[in-house]
């Protein structure tokens, strides 16, 4: 997993508790990076579900809530670091039904090692957009937080809701539905 999802984790928590959590985060786990993160290293995916359950027990909230806050945040930090990438597009369905074959196409290109979902449309008109996401990674709930943040980003309104297909939570099924 690339540092940039490490190091905006932590930016995250920084802004909202403080660096002293961070401090604890990284030095009361077992990190083998040894909690030094840079935005273009590449890190075990095991660091940031240790990161991320630490976080949970420090704070009390859910991990998919935190996961997904966290996607929302990334969503506004990728908007001005990406800003090429987010321009391209007028309307949220339009970004994120370039995710698979534009967005992560070029993000793969600045970083080969990227680990990154496959996101797959099966409906898009207007109003409903039902987007399937699949990795590995499970990090479906980071998904919504990212959705979630791309409507935002074009001031639009819409319901947001998730099915588990694998039940493992490496298949989910987005509907996303507009008012
Ligand atoms: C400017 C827009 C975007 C950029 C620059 C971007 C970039 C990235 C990068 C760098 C990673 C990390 C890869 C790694 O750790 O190896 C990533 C992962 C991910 N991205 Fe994107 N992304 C963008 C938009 C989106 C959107 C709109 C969604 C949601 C619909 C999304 C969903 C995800 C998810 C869920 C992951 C986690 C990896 C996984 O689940 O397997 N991304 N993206």
């Amino acid at each position: 997993m690339k540092g940039i999802v490490f190091t905006g984790l932590l930016d995250m928590v920084e802004e909202q508790y403080g660096y002293e959590l961070v401090d604890e985060l990284l030095t009361e786990n077992d990190l083998p990076s040894g909690g030094i993160y840079t935005t273009i290293g590449t890190y075990d995916h095991a660091e940031m579900v240790t990161l991320v359950r630490a976080l949970q027990q420090k704070t009390g909230i859910p991990i998919p809530d935190l996961l997904r806050v966290y996607g929302h945040y990334t969503f506004r930090s990728f908007s001005r670091s990406y800003r090429m990438f987010i321009d391209q597009a007028t309307s949220a369905f339009e970004l994120l039904n370039s995710v698979q074959h534009y967005i992560h196409v070029e993000v793969r290109k600045l970083y080969p090692d990227a680990e990154l979902p496959q996101f797959i449309i099966d409906k898009l008109t207007d109003k409903t957009m039902i987007m399937r996401y699949e990795s590995e990674r499970k990090m479906a709930d980071f998904a919504y937080g990212m959705i979630e943040g791309c409507l935002d980003h074009f001031q639009e309104k819409a319901t947001i809701s998730m099915a588990d297909l694998s039940g493992d939570g490496s298949r989910v099924e987005f509907t996303i539905q507009k008012e």
